[in-house]
């Protein structure tokens, strides 16, 4: 899919559909749709809204042949311009590609720039939404199907006749452009198969597609680190850890710098405290955090902030098997801080503590983990929010904050020291994991601990909200790429 803004009016690029909008309850079009509405002789405003009553209610689109030349018209109801939000471009523009490629013979579309008229909405954000709506809204993974049901909408432009709108959506398309590309790549990774897809192959994908330098550990090299959590996880597996460096370094001074990790167990089986079946369905997805910093560094390579950015995945496969580490183990973590293994599932914060540690030693103004760490978050906030802690309140604010322009949910959960009394061990320093009540909390508290430098950092828990059994108001289903959209903002802003 290919999409473009052109400085035209909308009446002048030539396509198959053209998209206009309504806010609910508005009889007399105006701005663009009104033109449009002039240029048929008062077909919207006559038949649509008067004969049909098309109210414009949020998602509704009427959809309408236009005489002689066999094109069409589709007006796409805003709902109350009140509660109108960028994101709700987003939504809208993946339903109308959606609708193009089900008709099945439209392969171009011309767009009214959604929000950026009467909204009054920044033009560069509306443009961004409809081009990562557009291309990241008809997403589907269908690599391992004979039938590839390829889209048949290549075209959509977006048309914008004001040269001050223009210039800033020009800028919010590149960076749609950029962030749709990375959301569906990391979609791409998560979705694919652990067969294929391991620490060596996900290591390898890094090299060659993070856009930046990068830098993969073996076993013996992370052993020399010190890293012995991250190696007692992935112990059990046929394939080999690898500990991945990707560094971006902006040619101006930096402002900043920023230490991003991802969880990177490629499957999770749980351990020896093997999972049922049901849960472990679908643990291929236990990399999600991963492929978002993979991804998003793939993205600030092409947006090139003047901020420096490390991201990190300790990868590996947390399987059951006779070099499987047990129940009961004692781990001496990277800080030199002890571990009981108390559930060998609680894995993804084992491997976080050594990773945290190796951030840290980069000194950092920040960190960001991404995980998808608990089931207790996905059973506190459901599929339709992630969780996020961390020990600074002002920046996990400001996260929250960006992450919502960019289309995403953050709950922020407590981290009550009283959390971590669960924790507490006979024999080491911390037991990984201490009961079901507060999970995610806990979890937060443990990682909490492998923070020894006070550097300010989040943790994202993304349990619930990376991998979808129904398709959600984007219309996607299975891999999200949750996490890509609001660190790409956080970092380039
Ligand atoms: N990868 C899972 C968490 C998870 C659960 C992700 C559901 C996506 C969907 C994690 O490694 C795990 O197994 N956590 C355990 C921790 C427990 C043993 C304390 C859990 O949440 O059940
Ligand atoms: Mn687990
Ligand atoms: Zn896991």
């Amino acid at each position: 899919m290919q999409v473009k803004i052109e400085k035209k009016s909308i009446l002048d690029v030539s396509a198959d559909v053209i998209i206009v909008n309504l806010f609910e309850g508005v009889k007399t079009p105006a701005g663009v749709t009104g033109i449009v509405n002039k240029a048929y002789k008062n077909l919207i405003s006559e038949y649509v809204i008067k004969k049909e009553k098309f109210e414009g209610k949020y998602g509704e689109i009427y959809q309408l042949p236009l005489p002689i030349s066999g094109k069409k018209l589709f007006i796409a109801g805003l709902g109350k311009q009140k509660e109108f939000t960028p994101v709700k471009i987003r939504d809208l523009t993946a339903k109308i590609v959606r609708i193009c490629n089900k008709a099945g013979n439209i392969k171009k579309a011309v767009s009214i720039l959604h929000g950026a008229g009467i909204a009054g909405l920044c033009p560069q954000l509306c443009a961004q939404m409809i081009t990562e709506g557009a291309i990241s809204g008809t997403y589907a993974f269908n690599k391992y199907k004979s039938d590839k049901n390829e889209n048949s909408l290549k075209e959509f432009v977006i048309a914008e006749i004001d040269n001050e709108k223009y210039k800033k959506a020009k800028i919010g398309v590149e960076t749609g452009i950029i962030t749709a590309n990375a959301l569906n790549s990391a979609r791409d990774l998560i979705n694919e198969s652990s067969q294929y897809l391991y620490p060596e192959t996900l290591a390898q994908y890094a090299v060659e597609n993070s856009g930046v330098k990068t830098t993969v550990y073996n076993k013996a090299q992370i052993k020399k680190m010190g890293m012995n959590a991250f190696l007692a996880v992935g112990q059990g597996s046929i394939h080999e850890p690898k500990f991945i460096h990707m560094e971006y370094k902006p040619e101006k001074k930096a402002k900043r710098k920023i230490a991003i990790i991802g969880k990177g167990i490629t499957f999770d089986a749980g351990g020896l405290d093997l999972k049922p079946p049901t849960s472990m369905l679908t643990m291929r997805d236990d990399m999600s955090g991963a492929a978002a910093v993979i991804c998003t560094m793939r993205a600030i390579s092409e947006l090139k902030p003047d901020v420096e950015v490390h991201a990190i995945v300790a990868a590996c496969e947390n399987m059951p098997s006779g070099s499987a580490y047990k129940p009961g183990d004692v781990i001496i973590a990277k800080t030199g801080r002890s571990i009981e293994i108390d559930n060998t599932d609680a894995e993804g914060r084992v491997t976080l503590a050594d990773a945290l540690a190796y951030a840290e030693e980069l000194k950092p103004d920040e960190i960001i983990d991404i995980a998808t760490l608990t089931g207790a978050c996905m059973v506190a906030l459901g599929t339709v929010s992630s969780g996020i802690m961390g020990n600074n309140d002002k920046k996990i604010k400001d996260f929250i904050k960006t992450a919502e322009i960019a289309g995403e949910r953050f709950w922020q959960l407590p981290m009550y020291e009283e959390y971590g009394d669960t924790l507490k061990s006979d024999i080491a320093d911390t037991k990984n994991t201490g009961g079901r009540m507060g999970g995610a909390s806990s979890a937060g508290v443990f990682l909490s601990k492998f923070i020894t430098k006070n550097t300010p950092w989040i943790h994202l828990d993304i349990a619930g909200t990376a991998f979808l059994d129904t398709a959600n108001s984007e219309g996607i289903k299975g891999a999200t790429g949750i996490g890509v959209r609001s660190l790409i903002k956080y970092i380039t802003e």
